[in-house]
């Protein structure tokens, strides 16, 4: 698993318990899906369409670092499966994981749309590709 970003926790993303929030968390982990779906799948318009069962196994409090990571399970004709995990960099604990995301490729009708990728690329390789 490639945990690629890093976030502070501040005080905007504390719950009342001064924890973080679930809702920031899952936000968090939506938009680094996004991203990452994008720039695979080369569409901007890749939108989540399934997120399995959540368990979120313990916190974090203001000031401490955690880190978001991504791993491809499976490319599909329209979808990208992704499995994601999140750690707490201070206490080193895992905070939540996700086995299963599907993200959708669409065509500019909003319709599924094949994105012909079958393998995990690195823009370093597509630049020297050209
Ligand atoms: C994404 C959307 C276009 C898919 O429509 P759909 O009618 O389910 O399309 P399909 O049945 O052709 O499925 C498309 C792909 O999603 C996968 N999929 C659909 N429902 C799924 C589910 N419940 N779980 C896992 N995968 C699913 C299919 O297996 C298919 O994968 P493939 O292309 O690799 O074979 C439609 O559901 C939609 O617009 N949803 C809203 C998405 C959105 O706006 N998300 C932002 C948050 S609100």
């Amino acid at each position: 698993m490639n945990f690629h970003t890093r976030k502070w926790i501040k005080p905007q993303d504390l719950n009342p318990n001064q924890t973080l929030f679930g809702g920031r968390l899952l936000e968090w982990i939506d938009e680094e899906c996004a991203l990452y779906s994008i720039i695979q799948l080369e569409n901007p318009k890749t939108v989540t369409k399934y997120m399995s069962e959540i368990d979120f196994r313990s916190s974090a409090k203001q000031g401490d670092i955690i880190e978001i990571g991504i791993e491809v399970v499976k490319f599909g004709s329209a979808s990208l499966t992704l499995k994601c995990e999140v750690r707490n960099k201070m206490t080193r604990e895992t905070i939540i994981t996700v086995d299963k995301i599907v993200m959708v490729a669409l065509d500019e009708n909003g319709k599924p749309k094949p994105h012909g990728k079958t393998k995990v690329e690195f823009v370093k390789d597509r630049l020297e590709d050209k």
